[in-house]
C-alpha cells in the first residue's frame, strides 16, 4: 500500500483472545506502516517448548522459571515471516505444534514466567520506539501491561462464536456445526485459562475497542488505521 508511509518510532499494542484476529492484523499492520512485528505469544510459546523437552514439571513454577536466565529467545520483527528462534535454533514451527499448544497456559499462567516476559517485551517495544525502528507487538497483556506508553493501544474483541467460526474454517475449511464443536474447548478453555491473568475483555481507559465479529480482515485494519493519532497513519487522502 503506498498512501501510508514508516511514522518514526511508531508503537502500536493489540491485545485480544483466541481468534479475535490479533495476529492477522498486527502483521498487516505492521507491514503497511512499515514497522516491526512483535509476537509475544511466540515467546511464551517458546518456553513451552523447552520445558517441555527438559522434562521440567510444568506446575512446578520455581522449576519452570529456573529455566529462564538461560533462555536466549530472538524473534526476528519482520511481519512478512516472521522467526523465533532459541539460541541458534530455529523453532517457528515446532512452536505452534499441538503439544506446545496444549502446554503452553501452564506456562503463561505462571506468575514468575509472565514478569520475565514483559520486562523483555518491554524492552523490545521501548528500544523500537528510541531507535525509531517502530513495533507492533501483540498478545494478552500488552496494553496494559507491558506497553501501556504505546502510541496507540487496540483491543480486539469477537463473539466466541466469530472467533470459532474462524478457527474451525482454518483448520478444516468449513464452519459446519461439527467443526465447531471440534474447536469450542480450543477457544472457550483458552479464554477461561487466559483469563486467570489477563484482562482482555474490557478496555481500561484510552484504551481502544474493536469489535472484528462482523468485520473482514480488510474492514479490521481501516478500523485500527483510523484510530492512528493523527498524523501518525501518514495516510494522505
Ligand atoms: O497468542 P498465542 O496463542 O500464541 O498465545 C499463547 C499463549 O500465551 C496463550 O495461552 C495466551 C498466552 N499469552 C499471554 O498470556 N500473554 C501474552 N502477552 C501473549 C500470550
Amino acid at each position: 500500500m503506498s498512501d501510508v508511509h514508516s511514522p518514526h518510532g511508531l508503537t502500536i499494542a493489540i491485545d485480544g483472545p483466541a481468534g479475535s484476529g490479533k495476529s492477522t492484523i498486527a502483521k498487516l499492520l505492521a507491514r503497511r506502516l512499515g514497522i516491526g512485528y512483535l509476537d509475544t505469544g511466540a515467546m511464551y510459546r517458546s518456553l513451552t517448548l523447552i520445558a517441555l523437552e527438559s522434562g521440567v514439571d510444568l506446575d512446578d513454577h520455581d522449576a519452570v522459571a529456573a529455566l529462564l536466565p538461560s533462555l536466549d529467545l530472538h524473534a526476528d520483527s519482520n511481519p512478512d515471516d516472521p522467526h523465533f528462534f532459541v539460541g541458534n535454533r530455529e523453532v517457528t514451527s515446532l512452536i505452534r505444534s499441538s503439544i506446545v499448544s496444549e502446554a503452553v497456559a501452564k506456562i503463561s499462567t505462571n506468575l514468575l514466567v509472565r514478569a520475565w516476559m514483559v520486562e523483555h517485551q518491554r524492552q523490545r517495544m521501548a528500544e523500537a520506539s528510541a531507535n525509531g525502528s517502530g513495533m507492533v507487538a501483540e498478545g494478552r497483556d500488552i496494553t496494559t501491561v507491558v506497553y501501556p506508553e504505546a502510541d496507540l493501544r487496540v483491543l480486539l474483541v469477537a463473539s466466541p462464536l466469530a472467533r470459532m467460526k474462524r478457527r474451525a474454517k482454518e483448520l478444516f475449511g468449513d464452519d459446519s456445526p461439527e467443526s465447531l464443536e471440534k474447536v469450542r474447548s480450543q477457544i472457550v478453555d483458552r479464554d477461561a485459562a487466559d483469563s486467570t491473568v489477563s484482562e482482555f475483555t474490557n478496555p481500561g481507559p484510552g484504551i481502544e475497542l474493536v469489535d472484528t465479529s462482523d468485520l473482514d480482515i480488510e474492514g479490521v485494519l481501516e478500523a485500527v488505521i483510523s484510530l492512528l493519532p493523527a498524523g501518525m497513519s501518514g495516510n494522505h487522502n
